[in-house]
């Protein structure tokens, strides 16, 4: 019997480093003989010892019974040559991140496999049709991504070149299904799914530190603990590595044809150029003791008590979320219609900066700060910003009140949309900016962000909760302050915005 119906039975993993192996345990895990091959022999074989601890671990754990564990370890099976791959219906290659090295790999392979044999490459950043294109069969060949630690990293993305089969694709997603992880498709777009959506949070972050609105921990903690994220763009750059990422940045940037949704800024040239690479060199955005991120002490509220009252711009939804904690905090509230000469002056921005409300309302800059009203307002952790020419004493002020009740409270400069805003709309612009481009559907968009880069929620739903005509209302104020196509919206969230709709609907 051939593999040629829905499911594999035999299989091969060519490349046994990082992500073959890898592979090869989620193939053995899940009953599939599993060939494994490496054109350096030791890797096979050191490969092939790291699955099986790796199976012993996950029974030692209690994570698999002793029989299953056996039956997988026996399905391993290392291979000398790549001739001895002839059997497998479907061949993984996860080899040097080289064109020329995988279409060498795949014309070869061509002549050893059978005719219905699928070739899927993992690669991360070249065209998948390009590596197809040195095929006699290029519609056998698909992207499979898998992403690292593969066996915890529960998504691959399955992606379409420009001549691959339909069932080509299908028969990938039901093989994903079969190893317990969620498969997404995507087309051969730069980035693929995961690495595109992945761009906001990033150059939004060098963005807001470009413009020196804030240092990356301040923008990491407002992403924390007022976004609810596990981390902020900067302790994913240490993570990572900026070294990797800051290629990944450009990379996709001149892929995009330097459209400025996907701009960097200079610097992660500058800190790669200082080896300030991350976790890995001890020291990044962080520091790091024996591998664990040493966080700077928070600083302590200033002690600086309020004279007067609080005069908060006249009412919207914004603010009166900003008059309702003012309430909540036991400040006195100047109701007239201007501000009393010894008044604190509070505003609530959407997507605005302090200066053009500040302007707007013709009040005094000396004595005016605006506040997130949308998000870390009442707990987690609140935005206050200064404008050019804040006095001291006043912003001190506003801290002493803003933080009574122990919510932390970070300081920024004037920015349009504050720091949370924006980060936040970007990220969902450019999750309706790929549903735009049909590079994957809406609830793979969703998925794929979730799972594969562990955000509390896709950029479609995080969209649906702050709500479309928000979201839109940021951008927009946003781009006509900054005057910057990096913040045009995507017709995808325009279109929904105006007709009331979820930006999950197609
Ligand atoms: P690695 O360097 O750990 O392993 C590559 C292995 O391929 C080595 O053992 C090497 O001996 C072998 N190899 C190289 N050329 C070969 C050839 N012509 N034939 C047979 N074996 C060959 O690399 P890693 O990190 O596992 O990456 C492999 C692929 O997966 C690359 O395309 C990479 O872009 C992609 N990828 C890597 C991720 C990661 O986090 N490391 C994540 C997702 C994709």
């Amino acid at each position: 019997m051939t593999d040629s119906s829905a499911t594999f039975r035999t299989v091969a993993v060519i490349g046994a480093g990082t992500m073959g192996r890898g592979i090869a345990q989620l193939f053995v895990q899940a009953g599939l003989r599993t060939l494994l091959y490496d054109a350096n022999a030791e890797q096979t074989t050191e490969a092939a010892g790291f699955v099986t601890r790796m199976l012993q671990r996950r029974l030692e754990k209690g994570e698999a019974t002793e029989a299953a564990t056996e039956t997988a370890i026996a399905q391993l099976a290392p291979a000398d040559s790549l001739e001895a791959l002839a059997p497998a219906t479907l061949v993984v290659e996860a080899i040097a991140e080289r064109l020329d090295v995988k279409q060498d790999l795949f014309r070869s392979l061509e002549a050893i496999v059978s005719e219905d044999t699928i070739l899927a490459t993992n690669t991360s950043s070249l065209l998948v049709t390009a590596v197809a294109a040195a095929c006699s069969r290029p519609e056998r060949v698909a992207g499979y991504h898998f992403f690292n630690p593969v066996p915890l990293m529960k998504l691959v993305e399955v992606i379409r070149g420009e001549r691959t089969e339909n069932a080509v694709v299908a028969r990938l997603t039901a093989l994903t299904e079969t190893l317990g992880h969620r498969a997404v498709t995507t087309t051969d777009s730069p980035g693929f799914l995961v690495n595109h959506a992945g761009r906001a949070l990033y150059t939004e972050g060098l963005q807001i530190v470009q413009e020196n609105v804030a240092a990356p921990r301040t923008v990491d903690a407002l992403m924390r603990d007022a976004a609810g994220f596990r981390m902020g763009p900067f302790e994913l750059f240490d993570l990572t590595g900026l070294d990797v990422s800051g290629h990944v940045l450009e990379s996709i940037h001149s892929q995009f044809f330097q459209d400025p949704r996907y701009r960097p800024t200079p610097l992660p040239r500058r800190r790669v150029a200082a080896g300030l690479y991350g976790r890995k060199t001890g020291e990044g955005f962080y520091r790091y003791d024996e591998g664990r991120i040493v966080r700077p002490p928070e600083p302590a509220a200033p002690d600086a008590p309020l004279s007067g009252a609080v005069w908060v711009e006249a009412e919207t939804a914004a603010s009166n979320a900003l008059t309702k904690l003012l309430n909540t905090l036991g400040a006195p509230l100047d109701k007239a219609s201007k501000p009393a000469s010894d008044s604190l002056i509070l505003l609530a921005p959407v997507g605005l900066d302090g200066s053009a409300l500040c302007a707007r309302h013709g009040l005094d800059p000396a004595r005016t700060l605006a506040v997130d009203p949308l998000f870390g307002l009442e707990s987690g952790r609140r935005t206050l910003m200064t404008l050019p020419g804040t006095d001291p004493v006043w912003r001190d002020r506003a801290h002493a009140l803003l933080s009574r009740d122990g919510v932390p409270v970070s300081l920024i400069g004037d920015s349009p949309g504050l720091v949370v805003q924006r980060m936040l709309a970007t990220i969902v612009n450019l999750g309706c900016e790929i549903a735009q481009q049909a590079v994957a559907t809406p609830s793979d968009i969703d998925d794929a962000v979730r799972i594969g880069l562990g955000y509390p929620a896709g950029p479609l739903t995080l969209g649906d909760r702050i709500g479309p005509r928000q979201v839109l209302e940021i951008l927009e104020n946003v781009h006509s302050l900054t005057q910057d196509p990096r913040y045009r919206p995507s017709p995808w969230l325009r279109r929904r915005a105006a007709l009331g709709l979820s930006l999950t609907t197609e």
